[in-house]
């Protein structure tokens, strides 16, 4: 068994019409929270903002779009007849 599990959050952008799935760990102060994160767009890009310290990243590529070399792990989602598929 896995002690060690890996927790995703999953992210219904529904003014775009997309998913995103990332790590549910924020690597700023490692803390599980960024599936409790605001949604949002910077220049076109989709990101999320971490509840906590207001970190943001991509939900595309991953990368901190405030400017820190933090990054985070996106999956791919794909929708098929109601059920949301994330590729880990
Ligand atoms: S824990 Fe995410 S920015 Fe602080």
């Amino acid at each position: 068994m896995n002690s060690n599990p890996t927790q995703i959050a999953i992210f219904h952008f529904a003014r775009r019409r997309e998913w995103f799935a990332t790590q549910n760990l924020c690597p700023y102060r490692q803390q599980m929270v960024l599936s409790r994160g605001m949604i949002g767009s910077q220049a076109g890009e989709p990101k999320v903002a971490c509840p906590f310290h207001k970190k943001t990243f991509s939900l595309q590529t991953g990368v901190c779009l405030s400017g820190e070399e933090y990054t985070i792990e996106t999956y791919p989602v794909r929708v098929e007849e109601g059920r949301v598929y994330v590729g880990v």
